[in-house]
């Protein structure tokens, strides 16, 4: 029987950019989350770090105004923060910093009787975080003595790949990989999650799931949020360092891997590294015969007109930033081969909607009539959102006396199993407590998702992009990216159909 210390292990959470968005509308209602539900320990501790001076107090107010702001209204109402909230305001680069925030932790920890759990989360631009890790080292702050010290690394994890080694490196110097926790929230997701269920909980999909019954993979995340106010942020990063890096390479990863040989942190990541060691790379002299780039213009969303992404706060009026991308990429191993993977994301698209469709290649011959007049393919999607769900297309008979075949769907609508999904951060910061990093990046992972995407984003800076904008807000991204899988005889598939 596991004891309540591990069960809800007692530890200080340590924010740094703890004034950040992040830590309000993430963070915050998480961490209320768990605390309503139990799932931390009465003796969890929060620890703010920012250069805005705030109270204690003011620092718990904002808190608890980000939970109740950020909680979405199907998940009732956030629990009361932990009692001990303490703020800590200084420079990240001051060594007086981490000499009080030792003060506070040690003060903190002798009256929860001595018991040393640390987690270091870094909501910080990446450029601040070697300047974090190498202080947290040479003060002593990296090890504990009596229990354990975790990192958390928020993306983007670097800006390329050589940033992202430097990184790691900076990291590894002063902690062990196992102490290091590199976030990426769509692992959080319980639809991501059940990827793994259905492949390797299911029979009857495992043996279709390759080259000779699978015909492409399609995934896409479609937003119809703009840049907001992260303009700075996203001028530097556009989709393929936003989107593509992490997410969209982790569902492809998690689509495309095979079985681990358990279910935990090294066995499940090893895997994907060889997903993403198997990725063809692309040439860099020829990146457009892979990937299309978009930037949205003004358009229509949710019946609002929206302004175009030239137009939006702190973006550049020529700026080359892309805000969409679609990408065919190629595993060149046994399962996969010839079996494209067409990968989309953008903003300001015509609607809300991430998904993974495996299309299955087609009978061998035909004997029935479609409406459509060619027989469909049979497609199985994996819907993360908006609504969660699995749903597999096949071909039933329109009741009569003639064979015509009509397409109908099974579906699982994710709802039909209970309690509403939640935000990852709650399932994140829990995993963090008990020390697993199932959900969580591995190093090299990182480094081979950068090295994967460099020859695109290279040749992305060098050459000037097509006519930006290049799609209207409200659609479903440029024309250019139609006639990139028709060049493959495919087509995109209607989102959410
Ligand atoms: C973030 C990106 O990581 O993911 C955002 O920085 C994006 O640009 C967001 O909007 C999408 O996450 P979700 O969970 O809303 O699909």
């Amino acid at each position: 029987m596991k004891t309540e210390e591990e069960i809800r292990p007692p530890a200080t959470l340590v924010i740094f950019g703890a004034s950040g968005d992040l830590t309000r509308r993430l963070l915050a209602p998480a961490i209320a989350h768990l605390s309503r539900d139990g799932a931390i320990s009465p003796e969890f501790a929060i620890v703010g770090i920012a250069r805005t001076s705030y109270s204690d107090a003011d620092f718990r107010e904002r808190l608890d105004e980000g939970a109740r702001e950020f909680t979405p209204r199907d998940q009732g109402r956030p629990g009361e923060l932990p009692a001990v909230v303490r703020y800590v305001c200084g420079d990240f680069g001051d060594p007086a910093l981490y000499a009080s925030l030792r003060g506070v932790l040690e003060e903190i920890e002798s009256k929860r009787g001595g018991q040393h759990n640390r987690i270091f989360y870094l909501a910080t631009p990446p450029e601040a975080d070697p300047e974090i890790v190498r202080f947290l080292g040479e003060q002593g702050l990296s090890r504990a003595e009596n229990g354990w010290t975790r990192i958390v690394v928020e993306k983007p994890f670097g800006h390329d790949l050589d940033s992202a080694r430097m990184l790691n490196e900076s990291l590894r110097t002063v902690f062990e990989e196992r102490q290091i926790y590199r976030i990426d929230h769509y692992l959080a997701k319980e639809t991501v999650q059940n990827i793994f269920v259905l492949r390797f909980a299911n029979g009857i999909f495992e043996p279709l799931w390759n080259q000779r019954y699978v015909d492409h993979v399609q995934i896409a995340v479609a937003e119809t949020i703009g840049v907001g106010h992260r303009a700075g942020y996203y001028e530097e990063a556009g989709v393929l360092r936003d989107m593509f890096q992490n997410h969209l390479l982790q569902l492809l990863c998690l689509t495309a891997m095979e079985p681990p040989v358990k279910f935990e942190a090294d066995a499940v990541r090893a895997e994907k590294v060889k997903v993403l060691q198997s990725i063809r790379p692309f040439p860099a002299d020829a990146a457009d015969d892979w990937a299309v780039r978009g930037q949205y213009g003004p358009g229509v969303v949710d019946g609002k007109p929206v302004p175009g992404y030239r137009e939006e706060e702190n973006v550049a009026p020529d700026s080359r930033t892309a805000t969409y991308a679609a990408v065919k990429f190629v595993v060149d191993n046994w399962r996969w081969s010839g079996v494209p993977f067409y990968v989309r994301s953008g903003k300001r698209m015509a609607k809300r909607i991430s998904e993974i469709a495996i299309e299955f290649k087609s009978v061998p011959h035909h004997y029935f009539r479609h409406e459509s007049g060619e027989l469909p393919p049979n497609v199985l999607r994996l819907r993360i959102q908006p609504e969660e769900a699995v749903s597999l297309k096949f071909e039933a008979k329109i009741p009569g006396t003639v064979a015509d075949v009509e397409s109908v769907y099974m579906d699982f609508p994710y709802s039909s199993l209970g309690a509403a999904s939640r935000g990852g951060y709650e399932r994140l910061l829990v995993d963090v407590t008990h020390g697993d990093q199932t959900l969580f990046i591995r190093g090299d992972e990182a480094e081979e998702a950068w090295r994967v995407l460099d020859p695109v984003l290279k040749a992305w800076e060098k050459e000037s992009p097509p006519a930006f904008p290049n799609y209207a807000a409200g659609t479903l991204g440029p024309e250019a990216a139609d006639r990139f899988l028709e060049k493959d005889g495919r087509r995109w598939r209607t989102l959410g159909k």
